[in-house]
């Protein structure tokens, strides 16, 4: 059964490991076999009506609306904005002439994300909710919903259902943006790239183990840590520097890779670690500029770069894939930096301290 551990000792590891069932499942579902959209033209739409994309979320999933912002301003050129639901609840947002809702959520009952829907559906402005859960009270009361078929997710700490809204949210900018005539969307083989995704992914957690020892080595004894990156690798930073705090208490904030000059690289010291992300091509050189800055204060660095960029035996490297989808990627190794540096401090890694899975207040 879909929601028993097996043979696992732990359901973190076991949902890291399902997702490249889960980008597979999506193609297979969203997909159909020339590699064209299948979603409700009714959604599309709707969604194509919109001057204006808002994206409203909390935790992991407002990380992921983070990416889902550069794939739909690339792949459909309207303006995305992303905000927290607790924000917007009580500071609605300034809208455009035409908005148009995104609630990512993967539970479907976060309350932060159910204040912004009523005031959402108070206003006559159309939504739609990307969840996990089907029947789930978000996507009873927005006007559409996408499901994300992820399966269901014990641990407390997200990881498949992020991968599954960044993939969904993939496959909406390519409908709408096929439906709205963009070049970019039109030339763009998701179907191909979800098959990449998947492949990438599975060498990935093979190779689980090296990443094991990094968070032997560098991270259970520290306590803090940095995740850096620029473009889309900032908002995997982000995400990745709460998923090593939640589960395993240590300290971490993710940076947009030249900002940390700006005051934060006053906390570098002998052995800080930093974890350097690398996939956007615009702006490799200058990521490794920034870390060779923290490196001079005495960083242990640790980079995950795709394989264009990577340039030592040290580096993590990841499968080549196109830019605008390598949060799939990016990801997955901080997912597992995560997992260990729990485990292996002896932490509750599927139940750390004073989380719940699902924050059904406000
Ligand atoms: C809780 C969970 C997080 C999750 C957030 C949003 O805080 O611990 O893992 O990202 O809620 O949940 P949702 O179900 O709306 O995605």
């Amino acid at each position: 059964n879909a929601a028993s551990k097996g043979t696992y000792e732990h359901y973190m590891l076991k949902e890291i490991d399902e997702q490249p069932g889960v980008m597979r499942h999506i193609s297979q579902t969203y997909l159909d076999d020339a590699g064209n959209p299948k979603v409700d033209s009714k959604i599309v739409d709707a969604v194509a009506k919109a001057d204006r994309l808002y994206i409203f979320a909390a935790g992991t999933s407002y990380h992921a609306g983070l990416v889902g912002k550069a794939l739909f301003e690339h792949y459909t050129g309207i303006p995305t904005e992303v905000g927290y639901a607790s924000e917007a609840g009580y500071h609605f947002p300034m809208m455009s002439k035409n908005p148009f809702f995104i609630f990512l959520t993967q539970s479907g009952e976060t309350a932060d994300s159910r204040v912004v829907l009523k005031e959402t559906n108070k206003r006559g402005i159309p939504s739609l909710t990307m969840t996990n859960v089907e029947g789930s009270t978000l996507s009873r009361e927005a006007t559409y919903t996408m499901l994300l078929g992820a399966g269901p997710e014990i641990a407390v700490a997200s990881t498949k259902a992020y991968t599954a809204q960044v993939a969904v949210q993939a496959v909406l900018a390519k409908a709408l943006g096929e439906k709205l005539g963009v070049k970019e969307a039109q030339e763009w083989n998701l179907h191909h790239d979800l098959a990449i995704a998947a492949e990438g992914i599975q060498q990935l957690v093979d190779g689980k183990e090296k990443l094991k020892e990094i968070a032997d080595k560098y991270l259970i004894k520290s306590r803090n840590a940095f995740y850096i990156g620029r473009g889309i690798d900032h908002a995997v930073a982000l995400e990745a520097a709460l998923k090593l705090k939640e589960v395993s208490y240590i300290q971490t904030e993710g940076f947009a890779a030249a900002e940390l000059k700006h005051g934060t690289i006053s906390l570098i010291e002998n052995g800080t670690p930093v974890i350097a992300l690398i996939n956007d091509p615009v702006t490799a050189e200058l990521t490794r500029g920034n870390i060779q800055e923290v490196v001079s204060r005495g960083a242990n660095i640790v980079t995950i770069v795709s394989k264009e960029f990577a340039n030592s035996s040290d580096d993590i490297v990841l499968p080549e894939i196109n830019y605008y989808m390598s949060a799939l990627l990016t990801v997955i190794p901080t997912q597992l930096l995560a997992y260990y540096a729990s485990r292996d401090k002896g932490l509750d890694v599927d139940k750390p301290r004073n989380l719940a899975k699902s924050v059904t207040v406000e």
